[in-house]
């Protein structure tokens, strides 16, 4: 059954973490067309939204007709600035709003946003109220198991947000002090789902369709969130959350279907960035390649190609070449 967050009905129960850097518009479209559920922007800063900051405006671009059901997520210390830039994702079109508690970088946690906010539950709590009052649509919460090996407070947190009228919640099972170290604890996640009747999704380290099953199995959660496990390979979402419902799981696309994937989201990276795309596009090339041999020249294009034709040929002759070898 997928879950249903107030009046939004997510596709399936496998989702797209928000990633900075990573799924911005162009990566979230492509994601959706391969069958992806419900995707999450980038942390948008909340104080840099009111000063209509220009790149954290482009952030809070998106498709409303490809992307619904889209989830903007949002990072901040002030619940009031936090609450206004919800609305004005709202007024844009977003589906639900997703609060960022579970960031490590310390350019966001010095300010006492992201997990640091787990250090404040009265503040994590006002922010909570502040941007639920703020919206009509669904507002969920993103968190880690805790600041530290001593303060493992997510269910404190969670049963916080359930009755702040949260409505989702994901949790990263790993303390804001492991960073990505060692491997997320999916158990431990477990312990907040028992605290809260909020529908839960667990996320960390999910990457293959085993991940999935034992996540959740672990956790308890009724969906899984990927992030680094979409990377280069944005079918993944789709496969994970047929898997979930038990349908008949998409195959992984041949070379050929990646080439094609890989030529419409570069295209649609020049169309949202033009051509500063090409820097921003360089990891992305990496990650599809990524287990195929000899992406070294690939990359080698990529990282120096200052005309996206280059590109493109780059990415033709060394996919053409990889679907000959596998043919
Ligand atoms: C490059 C990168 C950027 C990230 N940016 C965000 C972000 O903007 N907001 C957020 O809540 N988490 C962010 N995260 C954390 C992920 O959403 C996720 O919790 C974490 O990567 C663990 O899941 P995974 O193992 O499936 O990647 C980011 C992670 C990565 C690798």
């Amino acid at each position: 059954m997928s879950l249903q967050i107030g009046a939004v009905k997510l596709p399936h129960n496998a989702v797209l973490a928000p990633m900075s850097g990573v799924t911005d518009k162009p990566f979230r479209q492509i994601v959706r067309a391969c069958g992806g559920g419900l995707v999450v922007s980038e942390m948008v800063a909340s104080h840099a939204v009111l000063s209509a900051v220009k790149d954290e405006m482009r952030k809070l671009q998106f498709s409303a007709e490809e992307e619904s059901p889209l989830s903007i997520q949002l990072a901040g210390w002030d619940p009031e600035i936090m609450a206004e830039a919800a609305r004005i994702a709202e007024q844009l079109g977003a589906g639900l709003i997703d609060i960022n508690m579970g960031c490590p970088a310390k350019k966001v946690t010095g300010r006492l946003s992201g997990s640091a906010l787990m250090r404040d539950l009265p503040l994590a709590a006002d922010i909570c109220r502040a941007v639920k009052s703020a919206v009509s649509v669904p507002v969920t919460l993103k968190m880690r198991l805790g600041w530290d090996p001593t303060s493992r407070n997510a269910p404190e947190l969670a049963r916080i947000a359930e009755a702040e009228g949260i409505e989702m919640l994901a949790v990263h099972g790993r303390t804001r002090c492991q960073m990505y170290k060692g491997e997320a604890d999916w158990s431990a996640v477990h312990e907040v789902k028992d605290v809260v009747g909020l529908p839960l999704l667990v996320n960390g380290d999910i990457k293959t369709l085993d991940d999935v099953a034992d996540a959740k199995q672990k956790s308890g959660a009724d969906g899984v969130m990927i992030g680094r496990g979409a990377q280069g390979r944005p079918w993944f979402v789709a496969q994970a959350g047929a898997a979930l419902r038990g349908n008949v799981v998409p195959q992984t696309p041949t070379i050929a279907e990646r080439h094609e994937i890989l030529r419409n989201h570069l295209d649609g990276m020049l169309s949202f960035y033009g051509t500063h795309a090409l820097r921003l596009a360089r990891k992305h090339m990496a990650w599809y390649a990524a287990g195929l041999p000899g992406s070294a020249a690939l990359r080698q294009v990529a990282n120096n190609a200052t005309d996206a034709s280059l590109v493109f040929a780059a990415i033709d002759s060394y996919f053409l070449e990889q679907s000959g070898q596998a043919a």
